[in-house]
């Protein structure tokens, strides 16, 4: 088992030599390796039974150090930059050689972010590197916003957990990247609304497919999955069809009919967005670990931060391949 604690020293020394440490940050918890270092970064993939061809995004404290690691900050990401961070906004950027390959796939662009955790922000001022990060749970399976689910998971292979308490987002970060002409684009929804967005950058284009192409087809399992069949749907529809006892719902503010009331979560009875983005993971696997045949989940409003809860609800109902 991880140790776990709140021990920034021990985390940096961890980190230094190679290391993997557990982080946490106001989205999800983070896998962190040395950014700069190629065994970090192989041990981040190895511990995550993540796929090489899928780039880490790199974490750090300040807009000067981004500057050891990029060529340029074009003024529009230096806009989003001043207003956002630190916060759940990541910028992809053109990198320099500092950069390994491993951490970007190959690409020349650079997946760059500062986080909005006390805790993880000490750490990052306390190094001399960045750390690359994804979240940290196995591959594919549903991201970790506490310590506790970093444990359960990854608990036997990284060294130490740092404890942050509950990520106060709990979705990822918004990723944003810049055509050719310099325009923002959107390549992953998140934890800062498109709006908050565009009141800085103006209309954004989507580019969303970027993200996720599957670069080696048929390899990609669905995201942000639990383990139990998860269907998205109208649920007072297919409760009918379905075995009730072993039927979980997954709801956004209310309480179904005709499936026990133990097995139904509702991620906010307010439907407050903010709340159903910070419950949504927890709520997953607690589902997830009730023995059930099935989940049945439906959309929420998709304003805000709801576009970000619908996109893992898709992606943690697609059709599995392995
Ligand atoms: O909130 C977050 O972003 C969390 C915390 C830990 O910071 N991290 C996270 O990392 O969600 P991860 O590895 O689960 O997702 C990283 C995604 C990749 O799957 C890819 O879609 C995108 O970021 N990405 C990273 N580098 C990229 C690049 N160079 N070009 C395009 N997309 C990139
Ligand atoms: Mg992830």
């Amino acid at each position: 088992m991880a140790e776990i604690g709140r021990d920034i020293d021990r985390a940096a020394v961890l980190l230094a030599s190679g290391k993997v440490v557990a982080i946490p940050t106001e989205t999800v918890y983070g896998l962190a390796g040395n950014a700069y270092d190629v065994n970090g970064i192989s041990r981040i993939f190895e511990v995550k039974d993540r796929p090489s061809f899928n780039p880490l995004i790199v974490h750090t404290s300040s807009l000067n150090k981004i500057r050891n690691f990029v060529k340029e900050i074009p003024q529009v990401a230096r806009d989003l930059a001043e207003a956002l961070w630190p916060g759940p906004l990541t910028l992809l950027l053109q990198r320099n050689e500092i950069i390994p390959d491993l951490v970007t796939a190959g690409s020349h662009l650079v997946a760059v972010r500062i986080p909005n955790h006390p805790l993880t922000l000490d750490l990052l001022s306390a190094i001399e590197f960045p750390l690359a990060a994804p979240s940290a749970n196995p591959f594919g399976y549903i991201s970790p916003t506490n310590a506790q689910h970093v444990q359960e998971q990854l608990g036997d292979k990284v060294p130490y957990i740092l404890d942050g308490g509950p990520s106060a987002i709990g979705i990822e970060s918004t990723i944003i990247g810049f055509d050719e002409y310099g325009q923002a684009e959107v390549y992953r929804f998140g934890g800062t609304p498109l709006e908050e967005i565009e009141e800085i950058v103006g209309p954004l284009n989507m580019n969303l497919n970027a993200a996720r192409k599957p670069q080696a087809p048929g390899m990609l399992k669905s995201h942000y999955a639990p383990n139990t069949q998860l269907l998205l749907c109208d649920i007072a529809a297919t409760i009918p069809r379905m075995n009730a006892n072993k039927t979980g719902v997954l709801s956004f503010n209310k309480m179904y009919e005709g499936v026990p009331a133990q097995n139904q979560r509702t991620l906010s009875i307010t439907g407050d967005l903010h709340e159903a983005a910070h419950e949504l993971f927890a709520t997953m696997r607690d589902l997830d670990n009730m023995g059930l045949q099935i989940i049945l989940a439906e959309e929420v409003p998709d304003t805000g931060l709801g576009k970000a809860i619908n996109d893992r609800l898709r992606r943690a109902a697609e059709t599995r391949i392995l």
